[in-house]
């Protein structure tokens, strides 16, 4: 598989994606919450669809295209989502963050302009205990305006 436009292997197909990427790749940005899919602190893009990596087996997303929440910026340049997360105070503890933000990025890459039902229903799987979800929400319109 190509996880973050880089080509990726492992010889245990067994493994569960969020192990994978975590402790083989060191990308921790995606966190396991609940491990039961219940949650979405896992949410990664698979070929620019939201999943859930604590229920996906690697050998399930073979030669799949694999975005987690380090794919979608960079090191020098947040992705519009992160500013607008920062910008509108919409992340707190921040363990649920990654997860939404790349919801959020997969969405508005199919719908630059949602309506806030299309949102709503893009971030139903994605849990926050801290903010309530309406700064969420501002966040994703301004950049979805
Ligand atoms: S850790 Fe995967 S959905 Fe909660
Ligand atoms: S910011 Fe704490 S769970 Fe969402």
């Amino acid at each position: 598989m190509r996880v973050n436009g880089t080509a990726v292997t492992t010889p245990d197909p067994a493994r569960r994606l969020l192990d994978f990427l975590r402790d083989d790749l060191g990308l921790i940005g995606a966190k396991e919450g609940c491990g039961m899919g219940e949650c979405g602190a896992c949410t990664v893009l698979v070929d620019g669809d939201p999943v859930c990596s604590c229920l996906v087996l690697v050998g399930q997303v073979a030669a799949t295209d694999v975005v987690t929440v380090e794919g979608i910026g960079d090191d020098h340049r947040l992705h519009p989502v992160q500013e607008a997360f920062v910008d509108h105070y919409a992340s707190q503890c921040g363990f649920c963050t990654p997860g939404v933000v790349v919801s959020v990025a997969g969405l508005l890459a199919k719908n630059p302009r949602p309506a806030e039902a299309d949102v709503r229903e893009a971030l139903e799987g994605n849990l926050c205990r801290c903010t309530g979800y309406q700064a969420i929400f501002r966040a994703v319109a301004s950049v979805a305006e």
